[in-house]
């Protein structure tokens, strides 16, 4: 297996080390063997060459199995051109259509949610990950200028929102959660009364191959409420790009915040190369001081392993990850357990089976 690594600015490459240290743990436990390629991209390579992604980048990334992105985001970047000119431009560049986020509550660790445990918030988000908002489309008219017009349009495709509601399906059949197998789909159908219509019947008509998934609809207000009040009601949700980025940070505070959320931007057709992330920003005031909790890196290279070619692996990072944070937590806050970057990878590590 060939993993490309980003490891990015700030704490990135701390948080990929670890990530890393438990690949190589896990690969003599299963017996595989794999090789890593590091790429420099990020906000210390763009300042330094005014470039983001040099060309042929796209390529070579696209000749590895998987790719691991660490963190990127700068302090000396303006806002917006590293997410953009990076994050969002592999996305579309290699059409990581699916945008994976598991909401799960580890053993161990404190949700904001009062009375809820590990048993109640396990969820997974799958949102679609190249159109709505995200596309780019509009322009500025008489800009500043008191008579200013801005547009931003939110495109949606019939292929767009059927390639990732029916992958949502076969996710959630092959999940088979024992609650029962349920996916719903959360949108905003009576305000977005186009695009979200188009979102409706798409889903309507795909449900109809998938008569073993209980077919379910949310509205995306509703939605945060229900997560936050009734999280135990979620098994899969399906949504749009713009609402899926909203509703995904609200599950990530649900787990137990940056230290431990995960994703992944997969591109699950043959051939498609998928990228996976730890959803910690790149913490720079941290940089260099081992504090970082580095389980969300670690849980990214769990669904990395899960979703190219290694699944026993996969299961086996994320059952070290549970048996860490439910027997050797210090302190019940996510964000460092009581132990230092290092010593948390050291740990699971340890705990692999
Ligand atoms: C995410 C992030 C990105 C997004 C940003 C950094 C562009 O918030 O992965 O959820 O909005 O998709
Ligand atoms: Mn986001």
């Amino acid at each position: 297996m060939k993993v490309a690594t980003i490891p990015g600015d700030g704490t990135g490459p701390e948080v990929t080390a670890e990530a890393i240290k438990v690949l190589e743990a896990v690969s003599k436990i299963e017996g595989f063997t794999y090789e890593t390629q590091e790429f420099d991209f990020g906000g210390e390579r763009y300042l330094k060459t005014g470039e983001i992604l040099p060309e042929g980048a796209v390529d070579a990334l696209k000749a590895c199995d998987a790719i691991f992105l660490g963190a990127v985001g700068h302090p000396d970047v303006q806002p917006g051109i590293l997410e953009k000119g990076l994050l969002l431009e592999l996305r579309f560049q290699m059409d990581q259509y699916i945008n994976l986020r598991p909401v799960r509550l580890y053993p161990g660790v404190e949700t904001p949610l009062a009375g809820k445990g590990p048993e109640d918030i396990d969820f997974v988000v799958v949102r679609e990950n190249t159109e709505d908002m995200y596309c780019g489309i509009g322009g500025f008219l008489k800009k500043n200028t008191p008579d200013e017009v801005a547009s931003q349009t939110a495109l949606y495709t019939r292929k767009g929102c059927e390639r990732c509601i029916r992958w949502a399906f076969e996710f959630t059949q092959k999940r088979n959660n024992p609650k029962g197998k349920q996916l719903t789909l959360v949108a905003k159908t009576n305000v977005l009364t186009y695009g979200h219509d188009l979102w409706w019947r798409t889903f309507q008509d795909v449900a109809r191959e998938y008569p073993d998934v209980k077919a379910d609809y949310n509205h995306v207000d509703a939605c945060c409420m229900w997560m936050v009040k009734n999280p135990e009601y979620y098994d899969v949700i399906v949504t749009t790009n713009m609402f899926g980025d909203i509703i995904t940070d609200l599950g990530g505070i649900l787990q137990g915040g940056m230290g431990v959320a995960a994703g992944g931007n997969i591109n699950p057709d043959a051939g498609g190369t998928s990228m996976f992330e730890p959803m910690g920003g790149s913490a720079p005031k941290y940089t260099g001081q081992n504090v970082i909790n580095p389980i969300a890196a670690i849980s990214a290279m769990a669904m990395l392993l899960e979703h190219s070619g290694q699944p026993a692996a996969g299961a086996k990072v994320l059952e070290a990850i549970q048996s860490v944070t439910g027997t050797k937590m210090k302190s019940q806050n996510a964000g460092r357990m009581g132990y230092s970057t290092t010593e948390v990878g050291d740990l699971v590590c340890e705990a692999l089976k």
